[in-house]
């Protein structure tokens, strides 16, 4: 049976595609999503966003804000419309809060609630349960945050915000916009100033966004060149009027098969082009792939374009470390793209994809192997030796890992041979529509016999 859904239960496969062709707009962004969501519930007054993701993750946000007293709704149209409880008006939830799969949700919600006294208990799905917590909750324990959790700090746990919150001047250990929103936010509601600084610049998202919503921060460099983020705590914040724009991260499919199926040429309107997320952008260009970026505006206090992808040889080249924090979430579709190209293609500094829901590095290597793709899995590193016409195949166990399911879909459609994922659900996680949308271009997908299962 042909299906350009995708989304119910169980398997889907991709097979070889004609060209792609046309003009598509890519679901909203996900950290701005639930960013948006996040300060709406603190401003007081009514927040009015347009875009936002509909997804299970985004909708742990908005349930979780709900909980602390905000009020959250959703018109038919997708607008959300947020009334804040002011900063540091948290209710104290009578449940549990759940996060989903949603790991950026988690850590900006414990940031949150670090510098607020309440006593919150959160819970996972299985895949974010067996993600270890530890350095995001490190500093918020140093501003006075008790926190009872499972061994090694995984959910669920428990967290005690401060009576009256540290602020701290922290250096990211790890280049991690996770780690340093959760701290950020939780500076919000501290007396003082709370200082962090990041050596590798990561997603700002939660600088720009803050910024709109008038809180008292600046941004500087440090001796060393270190970006050093300083927020005055205690202020309010201002409702804002909100348009998320599109998500690099889901583009990043499209744009890969648009660039491994010969002769595709598509648009794809309204991406944001946020310099520290155009990171698989820069590289597939390195690469050979033909990315025009046009009609460059402001949306929501970010840069966006209008991208056109059109097919083109890719040769393999070595991703420099320096890049991974601007695209850390697109390394398996890179990995796919690396398939395609002429020679090998080295991505080094992976480290952070090890500290994923899952272990992402793992969990691509795997299916890699699965589709008879060449690669070398190094502690840090992955390298993949590409040719013009790879042959695919494979049945790839995705999951909870909406990326890598996405990506060997996009394999399967360049490939001479069908790629099948065990469940279809995994890609609407983070892409809803995604099979419909890339159906629309000319994708062929369908759920596999039971022989091929
Ligand atoms: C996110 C930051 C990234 C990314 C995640 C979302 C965010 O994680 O992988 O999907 O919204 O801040 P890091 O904390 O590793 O930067």
């Amino acid at each position: 049976m042909s299906t350009a859904a995708g989304a119910s239960a169980g398997p889907l496969q991709a097979l070889a595609s004609g060209p792609l062709a046309g003009r598509v707009r890519m679901p909203g962004d996900k950290s701005i999503s639930h960013r948006a969501l996040t300060l709406g519930a603190l401003a007081i007054g009514e927040t009015v966003i347009e875009g936002v993701l509909d997804s299970d993750d985004v909708a742990a946000s908005a349930r979780a804000m709900q909980a602390f007293g905000a009020s959250v709704t959703r018109d038919p149209s997708g607008v959300f419309r947020v009334k804040g409880v002011g900063v540091g008006g948290f209710l104290e939830p009578e449940d549990i809060v759940d996060c989903g799969d949603a790991g950026a949700m988690a850590a900006l919600t414990l940031g949150l609630v670090a510098s607020q006294a309440i006593a919150v208990t959160f819970n996972a799905d299985p895949a974010l349960r067996g993600r270890p917590l530890g350095r995001l909750l490190e500093p918020l324990r140093r501003m006075g945050a008790q926190v009872v959790a499972r061994s090694r700090d995984r959910l669920p746990l428990t967290i005690r915000g401060a009576d009256v919150a540290l602020p701290i001047d922290y250096r990211l250990p790890a280049a991690s916009a996770e780690v340093k929103s959760a701290v950020l936010f939780a500076g919000l509601n501290t007396a003082g100033v709370t200082s962090i600084i990041e050596p590798i610049p990561t997603r700002d998202h939660s600088e720009r966004m803050l910024a709109a919503f008038g809180a008292a921060l600046e941004i500087d460099r440090d001796s060393e060149g270190a970006r050093v983020i300083r927020i005055e705590g205690r202020r309010d914040l201002r409702p804002q009027r909100l348009v998320v724009p599109g998500d690099p991260g889901a583009a990043a499919f499209v744009i890969v098969a648009a660039l491994v199926i010969e002769g595709s040429d598509v648009t794809i309107e309204g991406v944001l082009v946020n310099p520290l997320r155009i990171g698989l952008i820069e590289t597939l260009v390195e690469m050979g792939g033909d990315i025009a970026l046009d009609n460059h505006r402001m949306v929501a206090g970010e840069p966006v374009a209008d991208l056109r992808v059109r097919a083109s040889r890719l040769k393999g080249i070595v991703v420099p470390p320096a890049r991974a924090a601007s695209m850390i979430d697109d390394y398996p579709v890179l990995a796919v793209a690396a398939a395609f190209a002429e020679g090998k293609t080295v991505m080094e500094g992976l480290g952070e994809l090890r500290q994923k829901d899952s272990d992402r590095l793992s969990a691509l290597a795997a299916a890699l192997a699965t589709s008879g793709i060449e690669y070398e899995e190094g502690p840090e590193s992955l390298t993949v030796t590409g040719s013009a016409h790879p042959a695919g195949g494979g049945h790839i166990a995705a999951g909870a890992d909406p990326r890598i399911a996405m990506s060997f879909l996009v394999l399967g459609l360049g490939a001479a041979n069908a790629v099948a994922i065990d469940d279809a659900r995994a890609a609407a996680i983070a892409f809803p529509g995604f099979a419909a949308l890339m159906g629309g271009l000319g994708a062929h997908f369908e759920t596999p016999e039971p022989s091929a299962r």
